[in-house]
């Protein structure tokens, strides 16, 4: 099964967001997708999401998934915008819970901010299996960049969220609260073990040095060959060295304290206050 799948750069945040098709059908599922936020302003655009769904409508697709890789720490969701123009049921890992549970506290979010997983429709664990039309995804939990990362099989295709990067880039870091770079190798392990000419998709891209273009779709035979973090046989022992030495050196990213708020709720926004406004907290010093 070789499902159809259209990517979607968004050049503010590097993000890819795909379009995955049923060849023989109309269904599809987006995954990763990405609302527009301008941190000065506060403001919030829909101009990235409005293309997917565009494409979709054009070319009358039905959307049957929202499929999120993790609670994305560089970009707000835009699954809810898309689920309200197209349709479709937004999953994530279960793990979620810890994922709201640590960020339920870094914020001070109180008893409102349910941290069970109810605000996605579906919540998926290791060896879980759904379809788009007639084609089936496959559920691999991934977790080392954040404890619910997930990665979907969909025929031979790949989409390995903040797992993997292309080759020549490597891999995602482990820093953010829950992440372990001991268990992203692991992670990675089982990436690598799918066949050798299962398409990668990965879930962001920054060119590499060398590289002047973007790209986003590699294989697994690839990977082994040629990543520059765990290919050529890489142990797990260089591996956590190299990685936690270079996390140590990275800086936040710059939507982390908006896209963790929001997506930590499906994609939603903080309930208004009585007036009707929305707000986001600045948590000082804590991350
Ligand atoms: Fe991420």
């Amino acid at each position: 099964m070789t499902p159809e799948v259209t990517a979607f750069f968004d050049n503010a945040t590097n993000t890819i967001s795909y379009v995955v098709r049923d060849p023989n059908g109309t269904a599809c599922a987006v995954i990763d997708s990405v609302l527009d936020f301008d941190y000065p302003s506060g403001r919030t655009d829909t101009r990235s999401a409005d293309q997917i769904v565009a494409f979709i409508k054009d070319k009358g697709y039905e959307c049957q998934w929202l499929l999120e890789s993790h609670v994305h720490a560089d970009h707000l969701s835009a699954a809810p915008y898309i689920q309200q123009q197209v349709g479709g049921k937004i999953g994530i890992g279960d793990n979620i819970k810890i994922v709201q549970d640590t960020f339920g506290k870094v914020f001070n979010e109180g008893t409102e901010f349910q941290r069970d997983g109810s605000q996605f429709d579906e919540l998926f664990v290791e060896g879980d299996s759904v379809h788009i039309g007639q084609m089936r995804v496959d559920v691999l939990h991934t977790p080392g960049h954040t404890p619910a990362c997930l990665t979907y099989i969909i025929g031979d295709a790949a989409f390995v969220g903040d797992t993997l990067f292309m080759p020549d880039f490597g891999t995602a870091r482990c820093d953010f609260p829950g992440g372990s770079s001991e268990t992203l190798y692991d992670s990675v392990q089982k990436i690598l073990a799918l066949p050798d000419d299962t398409r990668i998709f990965v879930g962001h891209d920054y060119k590499a040095p060398g590289r002047d273009v973007y790209a986003w779709e590699t294989t697994v035979g690839e990977q082994k060959a040629a990543n520059i973090h765990v290919g050529h046989g890489a142990s797990k022992d260089d591996f956590v060295a190299m990685r936690d030495t270079r996390d140590a050196t990275l800086a936040m990213p710059r939507l982390i304290i908006p896209s963790l708020q929001v997506n930590m709720r499906a994609g939603q926004m903080p309930e208004p206050d009585d007036k009707g406004d929305v707000f986001l907290k600045v948590p000082v010093n804590k991350l």
